[in-house]
């Protein structure tokens, strides 16, 4: 487990969220009203991009078909068998970094 520094905090406003890559993973990150979350970025249903999706609260919305994910645990809301990996962020001063 290694930490990673990705971005300052005033990269990511609150209720936004963006794609990094590290370790040749995607991996979006989000700003979930103050609480920092980070999931993989892939979609399941179809491999759309999570980090460019739209964020409501804890929940992304994938931009290509609508599934639905909460952000703090991975859980789709479509689909109970579908579950994406979430990543820990740390924040410290403005520096966020992702434990991958
Ligand atoms: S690829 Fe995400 S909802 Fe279809």
């Amino acid at each position: 487990m290694a930490l990673h520094q990705i971005c300052k905090i005033s990269d990511i406003g609150e209720g936004q969220c963006k794609t990094f890559t590290v370790d040749s993973k995607q991996i979006a990150v989000y700003n979930a009203g103050g609480q920092w979350c980070a999931t993989e970025n892939t979609c399941l249903h179809k491999g759309g991009s999570l980090g460019s999706g739209k964020l409501e609260g804890n929940i992304i919305t994938c931009p290509l078909h609508g599934w639905q994910y909460d952000v703090t645990s991975g859980q789709c809301q479509n689909n109970p068998e579908a579950k994406v990996g979430t990543y820990k962020v740390q924040v410290e001063g403005d520096q966020v970094s992702l434990e991958i």
